[in-house]
């Protein structure tokens, strides 16, 4: 596991964007495993500015995204669908049939996760897996939980995480209390895999990550059994592993 620290959000944008950038251009063909939430917002913003000055070519790339909200279809302006298409596909050269956000809508949830499963395999696995991480540690929406869990599956999205995302809606009633989610298992089996997290809000469940048990009840911390991972925080969010025993990181100025 390799610990990055950047000064600022914006520090941590750019160089996120330009891990990212260099394993998009390397690659003939590049499975990227994409993330929503506002922490990646300004990676995109970079990407995007990227792609714009001719350093970044997307038409490579299949994107599968981690997770969306039971219920919303691909059109509601808060399904992750329209998070993507606002935050990164409508300003890149992707081709967005190569694009895939599970089905909100999906009439059978079973043979969604199921499809969404064989998509995976089919692509041939996630070659950079892009993640955030929620206050309680959950990855995708893989929330705090007895066991890891392998595949796609619905969740019930936990009181911590509805009431961290109601904001993005008019009201908590309005807030899908259930998502689909790729499992612990498929994001462990990324090739590589980015995590970014910024604010002293994310600093205990960073440490708690990083440096506590490997543990379902924290979904992050089998993070640390990967075997080609890089954490990237801001000052913020690493302040509980600064000078901690036992831990390695570079600060980057
Ligand atoms: P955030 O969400 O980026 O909005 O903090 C992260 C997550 O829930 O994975």
């Amino acid at each position: 596991m390799e610990i990055l620290i950047v000064d600022n959000p914006s520090k941590l944008a750019n160089y996120a964007a330009t891990f990212i950038a260099a394993r998009v251009n390397q690659a003939e063909r590049l499975v990227l495993g994409l993330a929503t939430g506002s922490t990646p917002v300004n990676t995109y913003r970079e990407l995007s500015a990227l792609y714009r000055s001719g350093k970044l070519d997307f038409s490579k790339v299949v994107s599968i995204n981690l997770d969306e909200y039971v219920g919303l279809s691909a059109e509601d302006k808060q399904s992750y669908r329209q998070f993507m298409n606002e935050n990164l596909f409508n300003h890149v050269n992707i081709n967005l049939a190569n694009t895939h956000i599970f089905n909100g809508k999906a009439e059978d949830f079973a043979q969604e996760c199921a499809r969404y499963d064989s998509l995976i395999v089919e692509k041939g696995g996630i070659d950079l897996q892009l993640l955030g991480i929620g206050m309680n540690g959950h990855i995708g929406f893989n929330e705090p939980d007895d066991y890891f869990s392998m595949t796609s599956h619905v969740v019930d999205l936990s009181t911590e995480t509805i009431l961290s995302n109601a904001p993005y809606f008019e009201s908590v009633d309005q807030m899908p209390k259930q998502a689909l989610t790729m499992g612990i298992g498929q994001i462990f089996k990324a090739k590589t895999i980015l995590l970014l997290a910024t604010g002293e809000s994310k600093s205990a469940v960073i440490t708690s990550a990083l440096l506590g048990p490997v543990t379902p009840r924290c979904p992050a911390s089998i993070l640390q059994l990967h075997q080609d991972v890089t954490i990237l925080l801001d000052c913020e969010a690493a302040r509980g592993i600064l000078g901690a025993k036992g831990v390695y990181y570079k600060e980057i100025h």
